[in-house]
């Protein structure tokens, strides 16, 4: 395989004790997260909502860690700005929100913030193709989106499969992030079909050593 082969585990903060988040957050950092992944949800795009801007800004003040922030809201293309300021590192967008995402990924790149797109389950992984050119991580969802502790669609790593191919095929540095379900038994399947980032919640967060569970699952 031709991508570098660090695999990268992003907790997916939507599973932590949000009475305690510095320190949920300080817990996972010291686990060896290599990102924190924030769930961003309007209650339209998907049914239900979970926090946002204001609440990204606070927990910015408390880690240095990647904020990879995944955007499961309608209309993302008017809160670009704000989510840079409040301290995002990256945006990962649907394809089912913004069928035409060029001028989004734009407004990112000038503002210096790394670019995402994300497939649902029922969408076509080819989808994704005509924008790898333009982006840094390709997201398969492996539940639908809307909410976390959900079982992995077995499907996904065919479209992860799929997705690899194309990106060795034209040679391009894009991560596959894996999102949803994930556990220990089934990242390892995840990383085989081509995956590079691993974003787990329950799995992480609803375990008393969040440590050994990174560390098994970057294997
Ligand atoms: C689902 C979110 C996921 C979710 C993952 O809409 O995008 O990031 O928090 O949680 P688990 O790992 O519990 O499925
Ligand atoms: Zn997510």
């Amino acid at each position: 395989m031709n991508h570098d082969n660090t695999v990268l585990i992003g907790p997916s903060l939507l599973a932590a004790d949000f009475s305690q988040l510095e320190n949920q957050i300080s817990l996972v950092e010291k686990a060896g997260a290599d990102l924190i992944h924030l769930d961003v949800m309007d209650g339209i795009f998907v049914p239900n909502i979970s926090f946002g801007i204001p609440v990204i800004e606070s927990i910015r003040q408390k880690t240095d860690l990647f904020f990879d922030t995944h955007l499961m809201i309608t209309n993302p293309l008017r809160y670009i700005e704000a989510f840079k300021k409040a301290g995002a590192d990256s945006l990962t967008i649907h394809i089912e929100a913004c069928p035409e995402p060029q001028s989004l990924f734009s407004e990112m790149r000038q503002l210096g913030l790394k670019v995402g797109l994300a497939v649902n389950p029922q969408t076509p992984v080819d989808k994704l193709f005509p924008f790898l050119e333009q982006i840094d991580v390709a997201l398969v969802m492996s539940v639908e989106p809307g909410f976390g502790g959900q079982i992995f669609q077995t499907d996904s790593i065919s479209k992860i499969i799929k997705l690899r191919s194309e990106i060795e095929i034209r040679q391009l540095p894009v991560h596959i992030q894996v999102d949803g379900g994930i556990n220990l038994t089934n990242s390892s399947s995840c990383i085989e079909a081509g995956a590079t980032q691993i974003v787990a919640g329950s799995a992480i967060f609803g375990n008393p050593n969040p440590n050994q569970i990174i560390n098994k699952m970057r294997k």
